[in-house]
């Protein structure tokens, strides 16, 4: 064992891409998924502790004690999916300890053996291994091409349902998923739809509700993941949908089922995230003119806070990491196989504590 686990990684490392921890710097971020700055907020932090000191009655104080389908249930857990199921316009939600979970136990549970699952070719390696868990059959479509999509849906029939998964916002590359157009066809095609809206909640629609909200999707998906640890700057997901899915996922999302649900200290930094997304719309408006920035300078840039610069070749590509953190800034490279091989690219995120002279700085860099 150890003789393959060795010569696994030797070929990962002659490869060019082997994959190592590293410490954050403190460097100028352009890296992580903290969009709006809340992970930093002292604020936030300040309203983190009183709730917390304000909920000494509950039974559970540091860890949770249990799956939520034993001693890990709390009225303060319901209370707070129902606070955001109903704030993103759906009936019920269930919380995951994070969106990777989500995806898994919500792919596993919804999809079986008889199914299809159409799925954009950017998808999330989360999705991708809740399908997997599914057993259903799954096709890959071109990413954001809709013609591709239909021409996949069009072709045979299928014994049990159709699920189709996207992004709402891509996390690779920042673009768009022409949300209106897939519900077109997941309704022509009596598709289920699922959208992963893991970089878009906090940041797009009213107070920061999400794509789907924005775009007045929300009647046609079928599910949404909702993370917490990206924009929303604290840990944790949701899947929202109906009642009757909501209590399907707490029978079989084995994600769910078998682990230590969140504890209070979580729940209570997502309650008081929620508290403030209403207030956050100078920091949204900063991302808007950063993204704004970004698009003048360069041509084909995305329409959101995450960009990216392709640099083929995991070789390359980490030379132009290693440039830019010399010059101060946090930038990352996504290297194959995280991405299809070809497909290498500088991921830079933008942030509202990004200043517009900072990003001029690094778009000079990188020009
Ligand atoms: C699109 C997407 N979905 C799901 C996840 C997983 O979320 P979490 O980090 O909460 O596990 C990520 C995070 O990388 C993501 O980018």
């Amino acid at each position: 064992m150890t003789v393959q686990m060795e010569y696994r990684l030797s070929q990962r490392k002659s490869m060019g891409n082997l994959r190592e921890l590293s410490v954050v710097k403190g460097d100028v971020d352009f890296a992580s998924n903290d969009y709006l700055g809340l992970s930093r907020s002292l604020d936030l932090k300040e309203t983190v502790f009183q709730e917390l000191n304000s909920q000494t009655r509950l039974l559970n104080g540091l860890g949770s004690t249990g799956s939520r389908l034993l001693t890990g249930n709390s009225e303060y857990a319901e209370a707070l999916e129902n606070r955001i199921a109903a704030f993103h316009g759906y009936e019920a939600g269930l919380l995951f300890n994070c969106g990777y979970m989500a995806n898994v136990g919500l792919l596993s549970t919804v999809a079986g053996g008889d199914d299809r699952i159409y799925f954009d070719a950017n998808i999330h390696a989360s999705t991708l291994d809740g399908i997997r868990l599914s057993r259903s059959q799954a096709f890959p479509f071109r990413h954001n091409d809709i013609e591709h999509l239909e021409r996949r849906l069009k072709k045979g029939s299928v014994k049990g349902n159709r699920f189709i998964c996207i992004e709402s916002i891509y996390s690779t590359d920042g673009s768009v998923a022409p949300l209106k157009d897939i519900c077109d066809l997941s309704e022509k095609y009596k598709a289920l739809l699922i959208v992963d809206e893991a970089h878009a909640v906090g940041l797009c629609g009213i107070d920061g509700r999400g794509l789907v909200a924005e775009k007045n999707c929300l009647p046609h998906v079928f599910a949404q993941v909702s993370t917490f640890g990206k924009a929303l700057g604290v840990h944790g997901a949701i899947v929202l949908g109906s009642n009757l899915l909501k209590q399907s996922l707490i029978n079989f999302a084995t994600p769910m089922i078998y682990t230590t649900s969140l504890p209070l200290h979580s729940l209570a930094a997502i309650k008081c995230v929620y508290d403030q997304l209403p207030m956050l719309e100078k920091e949204r408006e900063q991302l808007k003119k950063l993204i704004d920035v970004f698009r003048r300078t360069r041509k084909g840039a995305s329409l959101t806070q995450i960009q990216s610069i392709p640099v083929q070749g995991n070789e390359a590509l980490k030379k132009s990491v290693l440039k830019i953190n010399r010059s101060g800034f946090d930038v990352r490279g996504l290297m194959s196989p995280t991405v299809h091989k070809g497909d290498e690219r500088l991921r830079i995120c933008l942030h509202a504590f990004n200043s517009e002279d900072e990003l001029l700085a690094l778009l000079e860099l990188i020009k």
